[in-house]
């Protein structure tokens, strides 16, 4: 037998969303009728300035991609007007939180980080054989004194999702930045913005402003969410060189493909697509907050592209609504067997999970 070390053999493998192709099989009917509110997708699509830049592109798919992604790292320097080695591109943002934690984590050190936080927090930091400390999150907030207060000196990462994922809460700006003025300075804080672009400008984080005054701060982004480049797997960190220097090392060669590179660097000043994006996302999270409160469910007010909504049973319901053809995502896996989080779709597929909802909740009384 292999003799794998325990902190792999205690990994949980990463379940996914159902895949729309699996289900259409499973339900015998076309791929195009499934509706996918699982992963906080895009439900416009993909940018068309990154379709153009793909299909313009050379397609030099026999040479291995830049394995700095020079252009797309020079593309968003100008784009945040920082130093080009304050950026550091991974194949999708996980793989740059995935690079921290391999670069800062040995079996002697911790991660801290808040309940109900994005899974892959876990999971990197499990991967590299450290331990973790979990900061109960009451009212599913982030408790950033609770995160101060766990802090020992072996902790080397502290990873806050801003909006959280799956809660879909908020930390405001002078909150984070009371807690960055008490972090040692030696603990790295990973403030991951996924959702970045679904917030109202004014709220946004001046994360730039930050990265300059704490050298210990690593913000991540993604092309996943508001670009709607899920699919090509690019995201990125930007942190002063200390931190910067350390995360290439680790990155694992050519692992940002040619594509991917290429789409970003084209989405990125996609304004249009992403003004249109937030508006649908805003008028998606209106109806379906006004379907759950006609359904008499608890929800929690979400500043990302998703909610989380209390229908009893989780597990339960995301089976029902995979029968009428709607993937959501049931959340056992962080001990909320009560809630479902549903991505917000274009209107026709947010009526339809109303509908079907509305349809379940209905025949249970
Ligand atoms: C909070 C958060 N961070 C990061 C990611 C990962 O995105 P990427 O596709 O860039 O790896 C997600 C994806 O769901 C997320 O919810």
């Amino acid at each position: 037998m292999p003799n794998f070390p325990e902190h792999i053999t205690k990994l949980q493998p990463y379940v996914p969303g159902l895949a729309i192709s699996s289900l259409a099989s499973e339900l015998g009917v076309e791929p195009s009728s499934i509706v996918k509110l699982a992963s906080n997708e895009n439900p416009l699509g993909t940018s068309k300035l990154a379709l153009d830049a793909i299909s313009n592109s050379a397609q030099e798919f026999s040479l291995y991609p830049d394995n700095d992604s020079l252009v797309l790292s020079e593309t968003l320097a100008r784009f945040h007007g920082v130093p080009r080695d304050w950026i550091v591109v991974g194949s999708g943002s996980e793989a740059v939180l995935s690079m921290a934690a391999t670069a800062l984590l040995t079996k002697e050190k911790n991660a801290v980080y808040a309940q109900y936080s994005f899974q892959a927090f876990a999971g990197a930091t499990q991967r590299t054989g450290a331990s973790h400390k979990v900061v109960a999150s009451p009212d599913f907030h982030v408790d950033l004194k609770g995160l101060l207060s766990a802090i020992d000196s072996n902790t080397s990462i502290i990873y806050i999702a801003n909006p959280g994922n799956p809660t879909g809460t908020f930390l405001y700006n002078s909150a984070i930045e009371a807690f960055l003025n008490e972090v040692p300075s030696n603990v790295v804080v990973l403030l991951d913005e996924a959702y970045v672009e679904y917030l109202p400008q004014e709220i946004r984080s001046p994360a730039i402003q930050w990265i300059q005054r704490y050298p210990n701060l690593l913000v991540t982004r993604t092309f996943s969410k508001a670009y709607g480049l899920a699919g090509l797997r690019v995201g990125y960190g930007i942190a002063q060189p200390g931190i910067a220097d350390m995360l290439r090392r680790v990155r694992a060669p050519f692992s940002v493909t040619r594509l991917a590179q290429i789409a970003a660097a084209a989405a990125i000043n996609d304004e249009e697509f992403l003004a249109r994006t937030a508006e649908c996302n805003r008028r998606g999270l209106d109806f379906l907050y006004d379907g759950f409160a006609r359904l008499k469910l608890d929800y929690i007010t979400s500043f990302a592209n998703f909610v989380l909504v209390k229908t009893g049973d989780g597990n339960q319901i995301s089976q029902q609504l995979t029968q009428r053809g709607i993937i959501v995502r049931p959340l056992k896996s962080y001990g909320l067997n009560e809630w479902i989080r549903i991505s917000v779709g274009t209107q026709a597929e947010n009526e339809k999970v109303i509908t079907a909802l509305s349809g379940e909740i209905s025949s249970r009384s």
